[in-house]
C-alpha cells in the first residue's frame, strides 16, 4: 500500500530525505478518479526513477465558477485500491486538503490574514460532492481566486484552443503544478498528451522558469471503442457516449486523409466538425496546430496535432491526434 501524505511539509521532508539517500523521484499529478490513462502515466514514470509520488488533488484554481468543480467525480478509496494493486506500486500518494492554505508557511501568512481563503478551509471544498455544498464551493472558488494573487501564466500558449473558452484554466493549472513541483521536488514528472495544450504549457514553463525537472509526455489511452479515457466520461449517458465516438472516428479519418495527400486544414477541419455535429455533439473548437508552438496552420507541412473539444450533453470532452507526415 502507498503511504498517504496530506501535509505539504511532510511531503517535502520525505522527498528531501529520499534524495539525501541518493534516490530519484518521479511524479504524476492527478485529480483522482483514476482510470487506465492515469495508470499508464504511472507505469511510464516507473521507468525513469527509483521512487514514485502520485498526487490526488482537485484543484479549485483551474475551475471557473460556472464549471463542474462541484460534480467532479471522486473515489479516494477506490483510487488507493487501484494504486495498491499496481505491480511495482506507488510509494506516496500526496493528498492535500487545501493547497491554498498558508497558515504554516511563510511570514506573510499571519493569523489575521483572511485573504487567503479562511472560509474555504471551513467549507471544506474537497467534500464537494456532499449535498448542499455546491454554493459554498462556488463562492469558495471565487474567494480563492481573488484571495490568492500569485499566478503563473504561459502567456501565448495558454491563449488558444481550450484557453479561449476556459480563460482561467491554464493559469490555474500552471500555478498548481508549480506549487506541486515545489512541494514534491521531483526529478521527473509525467503528463498525458490527452491534455496536449496542458502538456506543452508545463514543458515550456519548466524550461523558462528553470525547474530542474524532466517533463515526459505519455500517449493517450483509449477505451476499446476508441473514446479517450477521462474521469468525466462517467457523466456520459450510453447514448451520449456512442455519439462521442464521432470525435475519435473523425480524427482518425482525417489523419488517413492527410496521409493520402489531403493537407488543406480547412477541408480536414470541416470534415471533423461536420462528423461531430452529425453525431450530435456541439463543437467548441477543432483546430490543426503546430505540435511545438500550438499556432494554427493552414497546410500540414510540419508535425501538427489536430485538437478537438466538443460538448455531449453537459459533458465537455477533449481529444487530439498527432499527424506527422515526415
Ligand atoms: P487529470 O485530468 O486527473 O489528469 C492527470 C493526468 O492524466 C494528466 O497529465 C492527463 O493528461 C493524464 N490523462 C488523463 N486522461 C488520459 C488518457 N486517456 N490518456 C493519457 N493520459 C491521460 O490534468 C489534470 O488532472 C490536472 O490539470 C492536473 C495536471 C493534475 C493539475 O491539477
Amino acid at each position: 500500500e502507498p503511504e498517504i501524505i496530506t501535509e505539504k511539509d511532510q511531503m517535502r521532508t520525505w522527498s528531501r530525505s529520499m534524495r539525501a539517500q541518493g534516490k530519484t523521484i518521479g511524479f504524476v499529478p492527478t485529480m483522482g478518479y483514476l482510470h487506465r490513462g492515469h495508470i499508464s502515466l504511472i507505469q511510464e514514470a516507473r521507468k525513469w526513477t527509483d521512487l514514485l509520488v502520485v498526487s490526488i488533488y482537485v484543484n479549485p484554481g483551474q475551475f471557473s465558477p460556472t464549471e463542474d468543480l462541484s460534480t467532479y467525480p471522486a473515489d479516494f478509496q477506490g483510487d488507493i485500491d487501484k494504486l495498491t494493486a499496481l505491480p511495482g506500486g506507488v510509494d506516496i500518494v500526496f493528498h492535500p486538503q487545501n493547497l491554498y492554505d498558508y497558515r504554516n508557511n511563510g511570514s506573510e501568512s499571519g493569523e489575521n490574514d483572511t485573504s487567503t481563503g479562511a472560509s474555504c478551509r471551513n467549507n471544506n471544498c474537497s467534500d464537494a460532492k456532499e449535498e448542499g455544498r455546491e454554493k459554498a464551493v462556488v463562492s469558495c472558488v471565487e474567494e480563492r481566486q481573488s484571495g490568492h494573487e500569485t499566478w503563473v501564466r504561459v502567456e501565448r500558449l495558454e491563449r488558444g484552443l481550450c484557453g479561449k473558452s476556459r480563460p482561467v484554466f491554464f493559469r490555474g493549472v500552471a500555478t498548481v503544478v508549480t506549487k506541486l513541483f515545489n512541494i514534491v521536488e521531483p526529478d521527473v514528472a509525467v503528463f498525458g498528451k490527452k491534455d496536449y495544450q496542458q502538456w506543452r504549457i508545463i514543458r515550456r514553463m519548466v524550461r523558462e522558469l528553470d525547474f530542474p525537472i524532466n517533463v515526459i509526455g505519455s500517449e493517450i489511452v483509449r477505451d476499446d471503442d476508441g473514446l479517450a479515457m477521462s474521469s468525466r466520461n462517467v457523466h456520459l449517458s450510453t447514448e451520449e457516449r456512442e455519439k462521442a465516438l464521432s470525435i475519435n472516428r473523425s480524427l482518425s479519418r482525417a489523419k488517413v486523409a492527410a496521409q493520402n495527400g489531403q493537407v488543406s486544414c480547412r477541408e480536414l477541419r470541416n470534415s471533423v466538425i461536420e462528423a461531430i455535429q452529425e453525431g450530435g455533439g456541439k463543437v467548441d473548437y477543432a483546430e490543426i496546430v503546430d505540435q511545438e508552438n500550438l499556432e494554427v496552420v493552414e497546410q500540414i507541412k510540419s508535425p501538427v496535432v489536430f485538437c478537438v473539444a466538443a460538448w455531449f450533453g453537459k459533458v465537455r470532452l477533449i481529444d487530439n491526434m498527432e499527424i506527422d507526415l515526415r
